[in-house]
């Protein structure tokens, strides 16, 4: 950039520059849009290859943002796994929507720091709106605590830190853990690792989560809750907290919120709901009659960046019990003391986080653009794809859905042959997912559940359409009946 006698400026692009580069780049993307379902969902290279590729010296020289554009689309994109594509079935397949798109550049212009009312005014009030309708759409109440997020590990941390700091007596925020009880957490052997990433965190220590085995249908026994916790309690621990699924991370099993509930009160301990995948389905006029009513919950996680149509990252954590997080993160120094009016929010409060980026922003564009009816029909299409897999799959002779009751688009799928051992299904099924990756025109990810290794497909992307799901399933078939080829 140079200023008007052409000297060199040290100052940013101008605001012309800013609009032609950004054209530049929206060209670029709609190019992608266009392209998107021709586009292999993976990439064919090593992880050396791509080093190569994109490894040079520290650059010391201005360069023309249209090269490094041109460089970002040649070296980058083709060697990203898509997530945004239509027939990205791994993990959990999740979207990023035009208006988030749009959002994120948004976002990053203004710059605002949402730590502190003052800070960002406007910000503040968009983030507790956004995060009142987040509640209603959870059915959860929206007089309590409620915070955005990077994503549910951080969510589940600061709601058992918030658990932890409601046992009465201990005061951990003071005095530390030394001289306490030994405390535990209770989940099911299906919960995701966040709960032990949040213990080992906490000082609570993963000698100390207890995973309660679940039986085939992947769900927590409230009695047999209930009977550790008593057991627990007889020998000298203090159970601290509960974490109950809405969609557990392989096979999309809700447990029984509503009886664990009733077990938690009884013993007076803390009902986290890990919602992270399952709690924003509900919108889904299909899905709701299967998630159990989520405000018996103390505190609750829902990611918007797995099914709300937002882009990574974005978790919505709710406490019921106004002021449970800020009372254990509020902390200001005199560096931070700010005034404060009626309806003034210091967000920095409710978790460890002081400057935060303008997050709720993208939520607030995408539910005013597809209207909460356009977000449920978005997510009703999906579940309706997951049934003609589904369907695919039941009509076939070797394969099978081992997750039939999952409300949620979530499909395992295994190719079981009569003759084969365990051992052997599950190497055949290694192999399935291995080459429909390999190929790279549907991408999916795997689990083992209690019959051994499925091939795991999530739908949950606003590109996917019958299409793409027809093309994962000539890929699976053709993968499976190459195997048998190849085996006789
Ligand atoms: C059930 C469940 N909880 C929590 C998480 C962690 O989510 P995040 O990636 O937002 O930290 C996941 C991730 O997939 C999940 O499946």
């Amino acid at each position: 950039m140079t200023t008007t006698d052409g000297t060199p400026s040290v100052g940013d692009w101008t605001p012309q520059e800013l609009e032609e580069n950004g054209r530049l780049l929206l060209s670029c993307l709609r190019r992608h849009f266009e392209d998107l379902r021709t586009l292999p969902v993976t990439t064919d290279r090593s992880a050396q290859e791509i080093r190569g590729l994109i490894d040079e010296p520290l650059p010391t020289e201005p360069e023309a943002f249209g090269d490094i554009l041109d460089q970002t689309w040649r070296d980058v994109r083709p060697h990203l796994t898509l997530w945004n594509h239509p027939r990205f079935h791994a993990y959990f397949s999740n979207s990023s929507s035009g208006p988030a798109i749009l959002a994120e550049m948004a976002t990053a212009a203004l710059n605002v720091n949402v730590m502190l009312w003052d800070a960002a005014p406007a910000a503040a009030a968009v983030e507790s709106t956004v995060l009142k309708w987040l509640a209603d759409l959870l059915a959860y109440p929206e007089d309590g605590d409620a915070v955005l997020v990077d994503g549910a590990s951080l969510a589940t941390l600061y709601a058992l830190a918030a658990a932890r700091e409601q046992l009465t007596g201990l005061d951990v925020r003071q005095h530390g853990l030394a001289g306490s009880p030994r405390l535990r957490v209770y989940a099911s052997d299906q919960t995701h690792s966040s709960i032990d990433k949040a213990a080992i965190t906490l000082g609570i220590g993963l000698d100390n989560v207890i995973r309660l085995p679940t039986s085939g249908d992947g769900m927590l026994r409230p009695d047999a809750l209930d009977a550790q916790i008593r057991a627990d309690v007889d020998s000298g621990y203090r159970p601290m907290a509960v974490v109950a699924n809405i969609g557990t991370t392989s096979t999309g099993a809700v447990d029984p919120l509503e009886q664990i509930a009733e077990v938690c009160a009884q013993h007076g301990v803390w009902l986290h709901a890990d919602a992270a995948y399952g709690g924003f389905w509900r919108i889904a006029d299909g899905v709701r009659p299967h998630v159990p009513d989520l405000s018996a919950a103390d505190s609750l996680v829902a990611n918007p960046h797995k099914v709300l149509l937002c882009p990574m990252e974005a978790s919505a954590l709710f406490c019921r019990h106004p002021d449970a997080l800020t009372n254990t993160f509020r902390l200001v120094p005199e560096y931070l003391t700010t005034r404060h009016e009626n309806g003034s929010v210091d967000f920095m409060n409710y978790s460890l986080q002081l400057g935060r980026q303008f997050r709720a922003l993208k939520l607030w564009w995408i539910i005013k653009s597809f209207g909460v009816r356009g977000i449920a029909e978005r997510l009703t299409a999906a579940v309706d794809l997951a049934d003609r897999l589904r369907k695919a799959a039941g009509n076939s002779s070797h394969w099978k859905v081992e997750n039939p009751d999952t409300p949620f688009p979530l499909v395992c799928l295994r190719y079981a042959p009569r003759g084969l051992t365990r051992e052997q299904t599950d190497a055949l099924n290694q192999r399935i997912h291995q080459r429909v990756n390999t190929a790279g025109r549907s991408y999916v990810s795997h689990t083992v559940v209690e019959c051994g290794y499925v091939i795991r497909v999530s739908i949950g992307n606003i590109h996917t359409l019958a299409e793409d799901i027809d093309v994962l399933w000539r890929e699976l078939s053709a993968a499976a009946a190459a195997e048998e080829g190849s085996a006789s």
